[in-house]
């Protein structure tokens, strides 16, 4: 290998420090507002052998132009001539040529070209920067990131609790003028303004994302302060928050308390999104009676009453909601309603349902009976729609012909007639004894009479012989005492069968 060639590769190994060639770094172009001052962030090299040169009062040069035809448009050797009122902040001994023109207006947009002048260095760098000056600013751009998935692209989809922020980012091509940013919503949550790069500047808005953020506009505008007046650039973003059913409701048509036999349709509605993907029914008992949005019931009946479910689901969660069906009907006397009776007492029990509960009242031969001390009345109520009512009569108002219960609601009136006298009563032990001891009675009546006939027939014989009166008003008065006492059991036998 030739000591010239080794010399190319060091060169190549050590490029920058020892085989510098011209170069400028500077952005393709600029976005600048018109009226605005502009930053033209910039910086340039050239070859080391120009190196000791430098210090000899380095000054740089703008040139507007192409290619081929460029003119003069700043420098900084003199303030005279200018195109444009700029100056170079970079410190050039230090290669940097960050340039900046105040109060640019839209005749100044157009290529730009650097040219570095110091010592015997002459250099116009080839590489262009694109100015383009607007009459008015560039929308801002909010972009959305999540706190798990950070930025999120050509989406805006969050679930509910997330932690969220919107970045609005504007170009700051002066910066001694950035933009002012302002959000349309919600000021209580964190915002804070970044300086994340020279020319740009942005605003964080940062909040977990709920609900009420579904749908919103999120819009900010960012301000720019010129000398007199103010201009202005917004950007919206719309935000889809995704959430479990809520608000999820059950409505009843036509309304939550029928009338035994009729229709009611029960409804479920919820806000969800996305929508609610299905609708479940059920009871109290957790039974699934039906699916959808709502649910008819063609034909009340009284088990209909009670409680409804319905469960509204999406995928990313459900919500219940539940109404109470009320089935209303008229007081229905229990055919089991009766009377019992024992010695002197006539015991009566009635039994009524109907919704609302009804009332119970006993009619004593058209006259209301007030519990008291000779008519006791017990109530006991049965399920919540029935009203179980006990009554004890005593025998000495057994004249009575007619005792009623009557069952009242709102809806209306149903009456049970009873005849204690006859009614439907059942023998209770007491009666049962009652019996017993009139057959015993009966039997010793009859054994009586068989003995006093026989005897009769004896005395007969010796009536004959001796005619004495004395046996025979006992014969007379005897059977007739016992004859009254049978008739009566009978009697009484007769009503308690019956
Ligand atoms: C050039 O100068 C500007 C203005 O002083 C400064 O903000 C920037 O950081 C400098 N660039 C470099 C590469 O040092
Ligand atoms: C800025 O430039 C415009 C026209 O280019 C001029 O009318 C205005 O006076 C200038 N403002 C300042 C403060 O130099
Ligand atoms: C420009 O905006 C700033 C901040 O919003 C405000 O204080 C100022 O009064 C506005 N100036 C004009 C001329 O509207
Ligand atoms: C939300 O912003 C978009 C785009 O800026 C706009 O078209 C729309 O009308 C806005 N909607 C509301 C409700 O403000
Ligand atoms: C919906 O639910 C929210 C709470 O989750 C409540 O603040 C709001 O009032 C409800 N809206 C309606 C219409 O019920
Ligand atoms: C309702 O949707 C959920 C979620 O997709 C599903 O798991 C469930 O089986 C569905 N129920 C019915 C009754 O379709």
């Amino acid at each position: 290998m030739k000591a010239a060639e080794k010399f190319v590769l060091i060169c190549c190994l050590f490029q920058g420090v020892l085989c510098r060639e011209f170069s400028i770094s500077l952005p393709e172009s600029i976005e600048a507002l018109r009226g605005l001052c502009v930053l033209i962030p910039c910086s340039f090299d050239f070859k080391e052998q120009y190196d000791h040169q430098l210090q000899n009062n380095p000054r740089g040069v703008w040139y507007k132009g192409d290619s081929w035809a460029k003119h003069k448009v700043f420098s900084s050797k003199t303030t005279e001539g200018n195109k444009i009122d700029g100056k170079i902040i970079g410190d050039l001994y230090r290669k940097n040529c960050t340039t900046i023109f105040y109060n640019i207006s839209e005749s100044d947009s157009g290529e730009y070209y650097f040219r570095i002048v110091f010592g015997n260095l002459k250099y116009i760098y080839p590489s262009s920067l694109y100015l383009n000056v607007r009459a008015s600013p560039i929308s801002p751009s909010i972009t959305l990131y999540k706190e798990d998935q950070g930025k999120v692209e050509d989406q805006n989809e969050v679930v509910e609790g997330t932690s969220v922020s919107l970045i609005c980012s504007a170009r700051s091509p002066c910066p001694f003028n950035p933009p002012i940013f302002t959000w349309n919503f919600l000021s209580e949550e964190r915002r804070q303004e970044q300086n994340h790069n020279a020319r740009f500047r942005s605003s964080q808005l940062n909040f977990k994302a709920t609900r009420l953020h579904h749908g919103v506009n999120f819009t900010c505008t960012a301000t720019y302060q010129l000398q007199n007046k103010n201009k202005s650039a917004q950007s919206s973003f719309r935000l889809h928050v995704l959430y479990a059913p809520r608000n999820t409701s059950v409505s009843a048509s036509p309304s939550a308390s029928v009338l035994l036999g009729s229709s009611v349709s029960l409804s479920c509605s919820s806000d969800a999104n996305p929508a609610v993907l299905n609708y479940t029914w059920y009871r109290e008992n957790g039974e699934q009676i039906g699916t959808g949005k709502h649910l008819t019931i063609s034909k009340t009946a009284s088990t209909n009453r009670g409680l409804y479910y319905c469960r509204a689901q999406n995928q990313l969660g459900d919500q219940k909601s539940s109404v109470y069906l009320d089935v209303l009907y008229a007081p229905q006397v229990s055919p089991s309603s009766s009377c019992n009776s024992a010695l002197d007492l006539i015991m009566c029990s009635c039994e009524v349902h109907g919704n609302p509960s009804p009332k119970l009242v006993w009619h004593l031969s058209g006259q209301t009976v007030l519990p008291s001390e000779s008519t006791p009345i017990r109530e006991e109520s049965v399920g919540d729609t029935g009203l179980k009512s006990f009554i004890t009569i005593h025998q000495s108002f057994i004249d009575t012909p007619t005792l009623q219960c009557i069952g009242i609601n709102k809806l209306g009136v149903d009456t049970h007639l009873f005849n204690p006298l006859k009614a439907e009563c059942r023998h209770t032990a007491v009666s049962y004894l009652v019996l017993s001891l009139s057959v015993v009675l009966l039997l010793c009546v009859g054994i009586i009479s068989f003995l006093i006939c026989k005897l009769k027939q004896l005395f007969g014989k010796i009536k004959v012989l001796k005619s004495g009166n004395v046996y025979a008003s006992l014969q007379l008065s005897a059977p007739n005492t016992y004859e009254i006492l049978q008739t009566h059991r009978e009697r009484r036998l007769q009503e308690n069968k019956v």
